[in-house]
């Protein structure tokens, strides 16, 4: 098996100075010591779960960019970097394209016209790209990318501004089974994901306003912010490890431990990862010349 690839963003620079989802508050801003400390706790523990963390370095006046996850939605060597629906995050973009391309990726275009905020809204969960739009990202960028890539998308619209990107109510754990906050979703978007993922575990109003589906996934490990108890019982009834780490800075921003880490290498739940790297052929395959762990 290759080592899980992780990319994260050191808090230097984060910060609540604009208000673009219903979590954030100016006037209510993050303590920037502590916000470094439950970075820095997340960052142990997916360490200690076996990944390998790559850094982007952090800008001034970019406070969001802790936020990997919408850097982009990376697919094998090929990634498309988020053109973000707000003003205020589209500073990223060209920073993020600069680390991808410096790494080793082949950037592809975004659908022109279109928002796409990357992992945040675009989650492979078996063969399928499941696909949240509306509040950020559009339905119409998800379909040409999926054409793009050559995999079925299923696109499934958010429906409420608290859960205003698809990981804030869905997280796959395998190619068959998700965490999920239903409530986020439209009937149709329920339906279309109870016909797509096998096993659900839902999660209830509470712990989902706890950031419970924003959950990172290592293997067997689930790491989420801490007030998860109810998913926890859920996961150890099936046999994932799960943790729960403060990062209740972050929430103030409405992001979490899944917003703060973008999967380089494929997530475990995405059947294109599993199959491309089957644990005997992985082993053996050379290590990209042009990726490195530094930015
Ligand atoms: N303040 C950020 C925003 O509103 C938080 C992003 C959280 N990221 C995520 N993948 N859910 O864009």
């Amino acid at each position: 098996m290759t080592q899980p690839r992780i990319l994260m963003c050191r808090p230097s620079y984060f910060g609540i100075e604009y208000e673009i989802n219903p979590w954030m508050n100016v006037h209510s801003g993050a303590d920037a010591v502590l916000a470094v400390q439950q970075w820095e706790g997340l960052r142990r523990l997916l360490v200690d779960a076996g990944a390998a963390i790559e850094e982007v370095t952090p800008i001034a006046g970019l406070p969001d960019l802790v936020f990997t996850a919408n850097a982009g939605l990376v697919f094998r060597e090929r990634v498309i970097v988020s053109r973000f629906r707000h003003a205020q995050r589209q500073g990223e973009e060209p920073h993020l394209r600069n680390w991808f391309h410096r790494h080793g990726y082949t950037i592809e275009a975004t659908p022109d016209g279109t928002y796409f905020e990357g992992a945040g809204d675009a989650l492979f969960c078996g063969e399928t790209l499941i696909a949240g739009y509306r509040i950020r990202s559009d339905a119409l960028g998800h379909q040409r990318i999926g054409a793009r890539l050559g995999c079925r998308v299923l696109p499934v619209e958010l429906v409420n501004d608290s859960f205003y990107h698809l990981d804030t109510c869905f997280c796959p754990l395998s190619p068959t089974t998700a965490i999920w906050y239903p409530a986020a979703l439209d009937e149709y978007g329920r339906r279309a994901i109870a016909g797509a993922v096998e096993h659900l575990i839902e999660v209830d109003d509470e712990e989902a306003r706890r950031f419970a589906c924003n959950a990172v996934v290592v293997g067997r490990n689930v790491i989420t912010n801490t007030g998860c108890d109810a998913l926890a019982a859920q996961l150890a009834s099936r046999g994932y490890i799960h943790q729960q780490t403060p990062l209740g800075e972050f929430t103030k921003a409405g992001g979490s431990a899944k917003c703060l880490t973008l999967r380089l290498d494929g997530e475990d739940a995405a059947v294109w990862r599993v199959s491309t790297m089957p644990s005997s052929v992985a082993a053996e395959a050379p290590i990209s010349e042009t990726r490195s762990t530094t930015t």
